[in-house]
This record gives C-alpha cells, structure tokens and sequence, in this order.
C-alpha cells in the first residue's frame, strides 16, 4: 500500500487556501479537506436552533456532521442534509468564526479530522491544521495575504449575491475574524514553525497554485 500524506494548509481567511488547496489535491491526486466547513456546519445549526453557547455545548451530540468526497471534492451533510451551499452565506461566517473558540466544538470535530487523514492522502486546510490537528504532516504551508487584498477577493466572489456587504464592511470583518483567529485562547491562528510560509499578495491564482505545488514536490 502507498504511504499516506498528508498536507496541512494554514492560514487567515480569504488568502485563497481552499480555491489553492482544491487545484492542488486535484494536479496529486489527493483529497481536499475544508476543515473551516466543519465548524460553519457546527455554526448553521447553532443558528438554525437560536443556540447560546452553553445551549450549543449541550446539544452538540445531535448534530451530527458528515463529509463526503465525489472526485476528491468534499460535500458537508448536516443531520443527512447537504449543506454545503448553506454554509457559504456571509452570515455564516462571523457565527463560525465565535463558535470555532469554544474548546467542546473543536474537541467535537477533532476525531473527524484525525479519523479522515489518517485514511486517505489529503491536503487539510484550516487555521490549526499544521499546528494541532496534524503537528506531523508531511509539509506545512502557510498561507497569507494582506487584509486589503483578500477583502478585495471576497468581494469579487460575493459581488451580485444577495447578501454581499460592502467592500468597507468585508474589510473590517476581515480583520475582526482575523483577530478572533489569532487570539482565542485554543488552537489559535498562527503559523507551525516548521511550516512554509507563502505570501499571495501580489501572486496570481496560477502563481500560488505552482509555487505550492513545488513546495510539496520538493518536501515528498
Ligand atoms: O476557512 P473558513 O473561513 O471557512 O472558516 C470559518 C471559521 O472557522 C474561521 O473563522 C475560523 C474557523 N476555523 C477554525 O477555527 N479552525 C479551522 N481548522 C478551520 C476554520
């Protein structure tokens, strides 16, 4: 049997890793898992049930989490139903962000990830993949890109949605969901120190995408 590798990609929001990370695991043939999905799923039905977080934590056995792989793409099923369009609303985003600090939501989702790449070849990307999920990947990369820059992305992407908030809005959640990240006091935001770290900035997507894939090359 081939030996399992696995990938871990960290980084800030909008710094391009899943749009990266899903052309990547596609060029090795690998899966790509979009951990940050998990806790927006986690995020949906704390919404969708008006939970606080002491309701959250006491509820949290039924909600039941899945993800499946067609072609190496995930699908994330929330009690049996897909919710992957669902947890792609900018209102998701904040709540998911709030609700990833909560030390029972990230032990709950935990095993789910140990369990997927200790299983399968994957590139795993996510804010505490190369630090805490998987402190032995096989390459670490980090993933950055200045706040403008990204809000500027995530405009581009929500533009003509029908809850896309202004570039000024996005900017500044940018930077409050990068500071929630960087600051909680589990599993926060923050680079592996034997993780590479790639600015993709002034990068186009093609550039980022073949400077990671060599990155790897060299390291496997
Ligand atoms: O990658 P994303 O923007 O879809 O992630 C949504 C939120 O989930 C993000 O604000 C932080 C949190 N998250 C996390 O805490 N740990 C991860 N491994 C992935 C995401």
């Amino acid at each position: 049997m081939n030996r399992i590798i696995n990938i871990a990609i960290d980084g800030p929001a909008g710094a391009g890793k899943s749009t990266i990370a899903k052309k990547v695991s596609a060029m090795l043939g690998y899966i790509y898992v979009d951990t940050g999905a998990l806790y927006r799923a986690v995020a949906l039905f704390r919404l969708e049930n008006s939970l606080d977080r002491n309701q959250l934590i006491e509820k949290l056995p039924e909600c039941h989490i899945e993800l499946k792989f067609t072609d190496g793409l995930q699908r994330v099923f929330l009690n049996g139903k897909d919710v992957s369009e669902d947890i792609r609303q900018n209102s998701v985003s904040m709540v998911a962000s709030e609700t990833s600090a909560i030390p029972e939501v990230r032990e709950f989702l935990f095993e789910l990830q140990k369990k997927i790449a200790s299983e399968n070849c994957v590139i795993m990307d996510g804010r505490d993949i190369g630090t805490v999920v998987l402190p032995d990947a096989d390459v670490k990369i980090y993933l950055t890109a200045s706040a403008e820059e990204r809000a500027n992305r995530r405009f581009r992407e929500l533009q003509g949605k029908p809850d896309c908030p202004d570039y000024d809005t996005l900017l500044a959640e940018i930077i409050q969901r990068d500071k929630n990240d960087m600051s909680r006091p589990v599993a926060p935001l923050k680079k592996a120190d034997d993780a590479f770290e790639v600015d993709s900035t002034l990068m186009s997507l093609d550039e980022a995408v073949q400077k990671i894939y060599r990155i790897i090359l060299d390291k496997i």
